[in-house]
């Protein structure tokens, strides 16, 4: 426990007990295909790394950096990318790797840019949904937990960059960033 969070939702063995059977869920998903995996900065990076770690096909990994302009445009979907993909897109299987889908605003975006540049397959893998987040009708493909639409941080997710090393998540206290 960290004396900032008012409630621990998911320990380390829970997240990993998930993301190990993920993992064996994707292998067979893929058998046969040589994926490339899409970790969207900077929050899935805990995930991506103890993710691929249990599937066991052919894969590559690369990394994308999306931010929206400004506070405003977080609800109008406007995102601007940061640090883009390293290769080509054409012709592959791509597995995108959020921490979270809450809005959906930043997964419409990815999703679209990356079909726009001839993937042959997008799915999106995250480890939590938010679905009463949700602007707009997208749901990932797979989905290691469902949260409810309080903030939550460790294990990637932050507060002004801070508690992503908790290796455990949390509901962070209001008293926290309130005032
Ligand atoms: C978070 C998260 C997703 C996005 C989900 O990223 O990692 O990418 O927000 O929210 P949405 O469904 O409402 O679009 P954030 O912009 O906080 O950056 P970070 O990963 O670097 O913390």
């Amino acid at each position: 426990m960290h004396p900032d969070l008012e409630q621990v939702l998911f320990t380390e063995d829970q997240l990993m007990a998930e993301i190990r059977a993920l993992g064996a869920r994707l292998s067979a998903d893929y058998a046969g295909r040589n994926p490339l995996f899409v970790c969207v900065l900077k929050g899935a990076v805990m995930f991506m790394t103890d993710l691929v770690k249990h599937v066991t096909v052919p894969l590559e990994m690369d990394f994308i950096a999306i931010s929206s302009y400004g506070a405003s445009s977080k609800s109008s979907g406007v995102v601007r990318i940061l640090k883009d993909l390293d290769r080509p897109v054409e012709g592959r299987d791509i597995v995108i790797v959020e921490d979270i889908v809450d809005t959906g605003l930043t997964l419409a975006y990815l999703k679209e840019s990356l079909q726009h540049r001839r993937a042959q397959s997008v799915r999106v893998v995250t480890l939590f949904d938010k679905p009463e987040g949700r602007k707009v009708d997208i749901q990932p493909d797979y989905a290691c937990f469902q949260v409810p639409n309080a903030f939550i941080v460790g294990y990637g997710l932050d507060y002004a960059e801070r508690y992503r090393n908790l290796p455990f998540v949390g509901i962070l206290k209001p008293s926290v960033y309130i005032g």
